[in-house]
């Protein structure tokens, strides 16, 4: 008797652990209906939290040409926003959990995201700590990409959004290092070199820029590389200094040069002080020469500066900026000589 009572009690816990993965991970793991439901587990709907040790996947194909959309109605997973090393929700760009990652989430953020392609394919991961409630997704179909981050921002794994040329720099950005992963395709040779953005919306390395070939595709990395702006294109580091060409000799005719400053992470602003010595032809009613600083985004600009005053120290905000210098056919001056240090 007892000892049959000790099998019955074994056979219990047994019953009760080994829950059948497919019971754990809902019954269905292929959809294709126009839209559906995926919840994290089979008894999200009678109130239960999510379970340890758990792996499922679910695959989501879209017709032919259209994209897979997901949104979530609750998203409540352990972690925070920044690491998901506990429990996550990982999207894959392909059928399979072999295809490019989109992203790990956790925690409670989880913004609109689609594939970029026919399938998207959902791995969801527990460990053997703290459970939480789970998930409930809407997918449906789309006939265009969606990510929730502005153009030209990327999207990190936790849904953080940073500037894309933070990408593949060698520093870790979003705080999953998501922005440094999967750079096989923007690989940059040095961090902190700086990046350059096509007119595409592709990130290329600073260091192709100018390079006599077309590493965008559209030639944009090609365009204002006039040898005689000299080799101090582009400016990385803390400080530096940057002159009209050969300073202070008298500056070439018809030239238009743009140079690049790119802080370390981390910096707040440039400070760009101006040498007294400062000479650019002022054509008074007209625009002929000039020295312009903006961010590198060609925003927040300052100048045009022309003239024998040099202009007073001014910051840029954020850590890339460019500075541009023109000349035109007419007479000329010396020019300008400028240093840029990092702030903060
Ligand atoms: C399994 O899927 C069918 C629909 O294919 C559904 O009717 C049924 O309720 C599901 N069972 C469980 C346990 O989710
Ligand atoms: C897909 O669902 C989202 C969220 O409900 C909705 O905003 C979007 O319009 C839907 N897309 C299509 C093509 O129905
Ligand atoms: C000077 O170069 C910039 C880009 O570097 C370009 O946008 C601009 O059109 C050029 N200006 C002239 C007059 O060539
Ligand atoms: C400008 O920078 C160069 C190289 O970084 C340096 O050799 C030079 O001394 C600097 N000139 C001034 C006036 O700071």
């Amino acid at each position: 008797m007892f000892w049959s009572c000790i099998f019955l009690l074994l056979v219990a816990v047994a019953t009760a652990s080994i829950v059948p993965r497919s019971h754990q991970c809902g019954n269905q793991s292929f959809f294709t209906a126009e839209n559906g439901i995926i919840r994290s587990h089979a008894g999200y709907d009678v109130g239960h939290d999510y379970g340890k040790n758990w792996d499922c996947v679910w695959t989501i194909e879209a017709p032919e040409g259209k994209f897979v959309e997901l949104v979530a109605n609750t998203f409540h997973l352990e972690g925070s926003g920044v690491s998901c090393s506990y429990d996550y929700l990982e999207l894959f760009d392909g059928d399979s959990t072999n295809d490019n990652s989109i992203g790990k989430f956790c925690g409670s953020a989880f913004a609109p995201i689609s594939s970029t392609q026919q399938f998207l394919t959902l791995n969801f991961v527990t460990d053997g700590s703290h459970t939480f409630r789970g998930f409930e997704l809407f997918y449906n179909f789309t006939d265009h990409v969606i990510r929730t981050c502005l153009s030209g921002q990327f999207t990190c794994s936790n849904t953080i959004c940073v500037p894309g040329s933070y990408r593949c720099d060698g520093a870790d950005d979003c705080g999953d290092d998501s922005d440094e992963k999967n750079c096989q395709s923007v690989t940059f040779p040095t961090q902190e070199i700086g990046t350059f953005q096509c007119a595409n919306g592709k990130y290329i390395s600073g260091r192709w820029q100018c390079d006599g070939d077309n590493d965008c595709g559209d030639g944009s990395d090609e365009i204002g590389c006039d040898p005689a702006c000299g080799q101090n294109i582009f400016n990385t580091g803390i400080t530096g200094n940057i002159s009209s060409p050969n300073f202070p000799y008298t500056y070439p005719a018809n030239v238009n040069c743009t140079y690049h400053v790119t802080a370390p992470k981390g910096t707040q602003g440039i400070l760009f002080t101006f040498d007294n010595r400062f000479d650019i032809e002022d054509c008074r009613y007209q625009l002929c020469d000039f020295v312009t600083v903006s961010n590198a985004h060609g925003t927040n600009i300052h100048g045009p500066f022309r003239g024998q005053t040099a202009p007073s120290p001014f910051e840029i905000l954020g850590r890339v900026a460019d500075v541009r210098f023109k000349s035109d056919s007419g007479t000329d001056g010396r020019g300008f000589m400028l240093t840029w240090s990092a702030i903060g």
